[in-house]
């Protein structure tokens, strides 16, 4: 069964550790995600943004492809379906779909405008049980359309959006989405401290996983981030997976073709990146 985000933030707040959102494509991605986060007794959040949920046909599709494999794999541990970087519309459509956790990026609105719309999705997501992850200050970079400069969050635009009763807060913190270019200047853990010396007691949320160092990703949840999300990994470990198949000439050996086999490889990809990083945030036997 999908469930709310709220109790595993606030367990994961509790136990210093992360849960990780992890964003899905296709049936592939899915099972392979829920059979890592079972595997390894973790709880998990998938992850889809509006570009996603549109390539997989729409979020009805997506809602009941997930409850459906939930149910079909045997999957006991704590999963909730998120949606990621949601327009105010794209939140009603999740909504109403099945979703049980939504993200409302109101962060390229004034802050008025974010508060007000926040405001009302708080009230909405309490009445369905749903979890909701607001933003202030941007992600850097690109993700499926999403552009962020990614100036960091202004520690009280952040308490005024916390205080609005949201279940967990990205906050820009110099993060960006996608992979790190080589003259990042890395994490502001000065301006995350800000924000939980701000925000007090609410679970954090870090964007761009992929390819922040370890020793950053520690440091972090020890600030207070309770989620951390990661896409990019995913595709880079699928694709290298796939590319090494293929330019083995394996899919002209025998029924090498058959998808079932020519996306093997990348499923396996996918379980081991998800292992990787439940095991660096420390969800793993948390469910
Ligand atoms: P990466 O693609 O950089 O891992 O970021 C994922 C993310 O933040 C999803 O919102």
């Amino acid at each position: 069964m999908l469930v709310s985000a709220k109790e595993m933030m606030e367990k994961a707040r509790d136990g210093k550790y992360a849960v990780g959102q992890f964003n899905i494509n296709n049936l592939e991605w899915t099972k392979a995600i829920l059979m890592t986060a079972q595997e390894l007794q973790s709880p998990v959040i998938l992850g889809v943004s509006e570009g996603a949920g549109k390539y997989m046909t729409g979020f009805k599709t997506v809602a009941a492809m997930v409850s459906a494999m939930i149910d079909e794999l045997k999957i006991t541990v704590p999963v909730a379906l998120h949606l990621d970087h949601g327009t105010y519309e794209g939140c009603y459509k999740c909504i109403e779909a099945g979703f049980s956790s939504i993200m409302f990026d109101g962060s390229h609105y004034p802050i008025e405008e974010n508060i007000e719309k926040t405001k009302e999705l708080v009230r909405v997501c309490a009445e369905k049980g749903m979890s909701l992850e607001a933003e202030v200050g941007s992600i850097g970079g690109e993700e499926d359309g999403v552009i962020g400069k990614g100036e960091c969050a202004d520690p009280d635009e952040c308490k005024m959006i916390a205080d609005l009763g949201v279940d967990m807060l990205a906050a820009g913190i110099g993060n960006i989405h996608g992979k790190y270019p080589a003259n990042w200047e890395g994490l502001s853990f000065e301006t995350l401290a800000a924000v939980k010396e701000k925000t007090g007691d609410m679970p954090l949320v870090l964007h761009g996983g992929t390819g922040i160092p370890e020793d950053m990703i520690k440091k972090a949840i020890s600030l207070g981030v309770a989620k951390i999300n990661v896409n990019t990994e995913c595709q880079l470990s699928f694709a290298a997976a796939t590319r090494k198949y293929v330019e083995a000439g394996k899919d002209l050996q025998g029924k090498g073709f058959d998808p079932r086999k020519l996306l093997a490889p990348g499923f396996a990809a996918i379980c081991d990146t998800v292992k990787e990083k439940m095991e660096l945030f420390g969800s793993v036997g948390k469910a």
